[in-house]
C-alpha cells in the first residue's frame, strides 16, 4: 500500500482511478469533500434547507445521511417499512439505532398500514417486486416530504446505480428516460426536489466510507433483487472499470457533459389524481389503480365472498 496523498502516513485506503491513497482519517475527509462539492456544483439544497433523506439501512443511504449531518446540514431521515420479513426488521433497527446515537430524526412509514406490504402485493400481482417496490417506495418518500414540509429528498443512489441505468437505458436508445437522468430533479408538478449527492462515488467507496467511519449496516441484499437485470449491467461495467479505473465515472460524467445537454425531456401533461391527489398523466394514478387491484381481488380470493 502507498502511502497516504495528503500526510504521508501509511495508507489503509488505496483508489484506483486517481491512483492515489488515504490514510483513515484524510479518506473520511476526501469523501466528505467529495459530497460536499457534489451538492455545491450542482446547487442541490444550502445548510439552510430542510432535507429528507431516504435510508434504506445498507451504506448508502446511511454514509449519505452521515456525511450530512457531519458538514452541518439540517438532515432528518425517513425509512419506509416494505414489511419484507426478518430483512426489513434488520433495517428498521439498524436505521433507528444510526439515529439515535446521532440525536438525528428518524421517520418511519409501514408500507402494510399504508397500502399492503411488498409480500403481500407480491402475492396478488404479477409483475417482479422490484417495478411496484420502486414505485411505491417513489411515491410515498414524495408525498411523506411534501406533507412534512421538506423542499428536498436525498437518496443514497452511487456512481454504480447511476452508471449501470445509463448503460440500460442506452441500450434500449430510452431518450425520455435518459433526458430526465440527472442528479438533481427540480421541484414543481407536485414533487419535491429530488437529488442524489453519492452518484459519483462507487459502491466501494461508500462502502470504505461506512467502514471507517464506524456505520452500522445491513449488508444483506433485498431477498427479491435477486435475477434484476441491473445486476447483469453492474457486473460488466465492473469489469471495464477492473481493467481500466475510472472508466465508469468517465462514461456517466461524459454522459451529463455531453450528451445530456441535447436532450430534451418530452414534456408530459401532469394533473392531480382524482383520489389521492398526487401527481400523475391519468385521471387515477398508477398507485391507486394498484390499490384498486389490491381490494378487488381480496375481496373475490376471501372465503365469504
Ligand atoms: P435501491 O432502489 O434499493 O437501490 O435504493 C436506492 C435509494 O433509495 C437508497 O439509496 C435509499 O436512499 C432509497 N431507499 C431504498 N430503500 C428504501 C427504504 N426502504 N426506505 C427509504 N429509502 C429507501
Ligand atoms: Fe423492493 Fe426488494 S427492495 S422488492
Ligand atoms: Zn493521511
Ligand atoms: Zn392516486
Amino acid at each position: 500500500m502507498k502511502k497516504c496523498y495528503k500526510c504521508g502516513l501509511k495508507g489503509v485506503v488505496y483508489l484506483p482511478q486517481y491512483r492515489i491513497a488515504f490514510c483513515k482519517e484524510h479518506y473520511l475527509e476526501w469523501y466528505s469533500r467529495r459530497v460536499e462539492e457534489t451538492i455545491k456544483e450542482f446547487h442541490m439544497f444550502t445548510r439552510e434547507s430542510r432535507v429528507l433523506v431516504a435510508v434504506s439501512g445498507g451504506k448508502d443511504s446511511l454514509s449519505l445521511w452521515d456525511v450530512l449531518y457531519r458538514l452541518g446540514y439540517k438532515a432528518d431521515g425517513l425509512y419506509i417499512d416494505l414489511g419484507i420479513g426478518e430483512y426489513s426488521e434488520r433495517s428498521r433497527i439498524v436505521c433507528e439505532r444510526f439515529a439515535q446515537t446521532r440525536g438525528l430524526e428518524l421517520h418511519v412509514l409501514s408500507l402494510g398500514e399504508a397500502i399492503a406490504t411488498i409480500p403481500e402485493i407480491k402475492r396478488l400481482e404479477k409483475r417482479p417486486p422490484c417495478s411496484f417496490c420502486g414505485q411505491l417506495k417513489r411515491y410515498y418518500m414524495n408525498r411523506f416530504a411534501k406533507e412534512k414540509g421538506y423542499s428536498i429528498l436525498a437518496t443514497g443512489h452511487n456512481l454504480d446505480d447511476e452508471s449501470a441505468t445509463l448503460f440500460s437505458n442506452l441500450l434500449a436508445w430510452n431518450m425520455d428516460y435518459l433526458a430526465r437522468q440527472f442528479p438533481l430533479l427540480p421541484e414543481g408538478k407536485g414533487f419535491v426536489r429530488r437529488v442524489k449527492p453519492l452518484f459519483k462515488l462507487s459502491e466501494k467507496e461508500n462502502a470504505l466510507y461506512a467502514f471507517l467511519g464506524g456505520i452500522e449496516y445491513v449488508e444483506e441484499e433485498c431477498p427479491f433483487a435477486e435475477g434484476a437485470s441491473s445486476i447483469g449491467y453492474k457486473k460488466v461495467l465492473s469489469q471495464l472499470e477492473e481493467e481500466s479505473p475510472g472508466t465508469k465515472l468517465r462514461f456517466y460524467m461524459d454522459f451529463l457533459r455531453r450528451l445530456h445537454p441535447l436532450l430534451k425531456a418530452q414534456e408530459v401533461e401532469l394533473r392531480h389524481c382524482s383520489i389521492c391527489g398526487e401527481p400523475t398523466t391519468g385521471e387515477v394514478c398508477s398507485l391507486c389503480r394498484l390499490r384498486e387491484r389490491l381490494s378487488s381481488k381480496t375481496l373475490s380470493s376471501s372465503p365469504s365472498s
